[in-house]
C-alpha cells in the first residue's frame, strides 16, 4: 500500500472513531444546554479536564498547517479565552482537535466577577449574552495549574491576561502577570476589549494603548529567558475606523506581534429575536460574524498584512472560517458555536476549510491568508 493509501485508511479508522465520539458528543453537548448556562459551563470544563469528552484522533490535514510567529500550528482553529479561565485543562481543549488554546483571562488577584445572573443563552439566534466580568482565582493559582500540564505536553497554549476590576494600577496588572506567567506562554494577549470591566476598553485608545504594549514589552524583555512569547492585543468589535486605525498604528509602530479581533461587543443588532437581547454585557456568536469579519479586513488592510490577525467571532461553519482567513486572518478562535455545535464542530470546520482551500488551488494556509485582498 502506498504511504497515501496508508493514510487515507489512518484516515477513515479516525473518523470511524471519532464518528462514535461524536454520538456521545452530541447527546452530552444537548445535555448541557438543559443546565443554567454558567452550570453547563463548569461542567463542560470539569468533564474535559476529567478526559470524559471523547478525543480526536489521526493528525490533522497538512494543507491546514500554518506557522505563525516561530510557531508551527497544525491547523488554525485556536478555543479562544474565556472558556478555560483559569488554565485547568489547556491539553484536554487541545485534545479535542484544537491548533491552539487561549486560557484566561487571569487578573493579578482572584475575583469573583459580577453577581448572577452573569450569562445569557440566546437560543434562537445561536448566541450568548455575557457580563461575567472575569471571575478568576488568579495568578498564583493560574501559574499552578499550568505547571501541573501533563508531562511533555506540547500543545500551543495563548495566556490571556487583564486587569483586576477597580485596580488603581492596570499597568501594574498586566506588569504582574508577565512576570507570574510568561515562561508558560506560546503568546501571551493583553485584554483590553472586555465589555464588562469598567475602564478597560480605554486602554484601546491609541496613546494608552502604546503606553501599555511599551511597558509589556519592556517588561517581558526582562523576565523571559531565551524565548520571548509574542505579544498580543484582543480588541472588540464596537471600535470605529478611527480607533482601528490607531490600533493599527501603534501595532506596527510600537511593535505587537498580532492582533485578536474581536471579544464581544455592546452592540445589539434590531434582528435578535430572544428575550434576553437587551441585557447588558457582551454578545457573542453568529450576530457579531459580519461585523468582526469587517474589523479584521480593516485591520489587514490598515497594517498592510504585516501583523498576524487571529480572527475570531461569529465563526461557526468551515464557510465562515475560510472567509475570515481570505479577509485576513492567519489563525482563527471560536466559543460560542462550540456551546450549540459542540466539540464535533472542530472537526467538521477543520474539514471543511481544508476542502475548501484545496478547491481553490491552495496547497498551503497561508496562501490564502488575506486573498481578498489581492
Ligand atoms: C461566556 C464567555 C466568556 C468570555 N470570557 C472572555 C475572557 O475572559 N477573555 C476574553 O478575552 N474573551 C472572552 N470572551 C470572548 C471570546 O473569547 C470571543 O472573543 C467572543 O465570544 C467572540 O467569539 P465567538 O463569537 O466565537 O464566541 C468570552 C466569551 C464568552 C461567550
Amino acid at each position: 500500500m502506498s504511504s497515501a493509501g496508508i493514510s487515507a485508511a489512518t484516515h477513515r479508522a479516525a473518523q470511524k472513531r471519532s464518528a462514535t465520539g461524536f454520538g456521545i458528543l452530541k447527546r452530552g453537548t444537548a445535555l448541557l444546554r438543559l443546565l443554567p448556562p454558567n452550570f453547563a459551563h463548569k461542567s463542560a470544563v470539569t468533564a474535559i479536564k476529567l478526559g470524559l469528552v471523547p478525543k480526536t484522533s489521526g493528525a490533522d490535514d497538512s494543507v491546514l498547517a500554518i506557522k505563525v510567529w516561530d510557531t508551527e500550528f497544525s491547523n488554525p482553529i485556536g478555543m479562544s479565552a474565556g472558556f478555560d479561565k483559569n488554565a485547568e485543562t489547556v491539553d484536554g481543549i487541545i485534545d479535542l482537535g484544537f491548533g491552539f488554546a487561549e486560557a484566561g483571562t487571569v487578573t493579578p488577584v482572584p475575583q469573583a466577577g459580577n453577581p448572577k445572573p452573569n450569562l445569557f443563552r440566546l437560543t434562537e439566534d445561536q448566541a450568548l449574552i455575557n457580563r461575567l466580568g472575569f471571575p478568576s482565582e488568579g495568578v498564583e493559582v493560574f501559574a499552578i495549574n499550568l505547571k501541573k500540564r501533563r508531562h511533555g505536553a506540547t500543545g500551543i497554549v495563548g495566556i490571556n491576561i487583564g486587569i483586576n476590576t477597580g485596580t488603581a494600577d492596570a499597568a501594574g496588572d498586566i506588569e504582574t502577570c508577565l512576570v507570574q506567567l510568561a515562561q508558560f506562554a506560546s503568546y501571551i494577549t493583553i485584554n483590553v476589549s472586555c465589555p464588562n470591566t469598567p475602564g478597560l476598553c480605554a486602554w484601546q485608545a491609541g496613546d494608552k494603548l502604546a503606553e501599555m504594549v511599551d511597558g509589556a514589552k519592556t517588561t517581558l524583555a526582562r523576565v523571559s529567558g531565551e524565548r520571548t512569547p509574542p505579544l498580543l492585543v484582543k480588541i472588540g468589535p464596537d471600535l470605529d475606523e478611527d480607533g482601528l486605525a490607531a490600533v493599527a498604528d501603534v501595532a506596527v509602530t510600537v511593535g505587537i506581534d498580532g492582533l485578536i479581533a474581536c471579544n464581544t461587543s455592546s452592540e445589539r443588532p434590531a434582528n435578535l429575536r430572544n428575550a434576553s437581547a437587551q441585557e447588558t454585557g457582551g454578545l457573542s456568536g453568529p450576530p457579531i460574524r459580519q461585523q468582526a469579519t469587517k474589523v479584521l479586513s480593516n485591520l489587514f488592510e490598515m497594517t498592510g498584512g504585516k501583523v498576524p490577525l487571529i480572527g475570531c467571532g461569529g465563526i461557526s461553519t468551515a464557510d465562515d472560517a475560510y472567509e475570515r482567513i481570505r479577509a485576513g486572518a492567519s489563525l482563527l478562535q471560536l466559543y460560542t458555536a462550540l456551546i450549540y455545535g459542540g466539540p464535533r464542530l472542530v472537526t467538521e470546520i477543520k474539514s471543511g476549510l481544508a476542502a475548501r482551500l484545496r478547491a481553490d488551488g491552495y496547497s498551503k494556509l497561508s496562501e490564502a491568508v488575506g486573498a481578498n485582498h489581492r
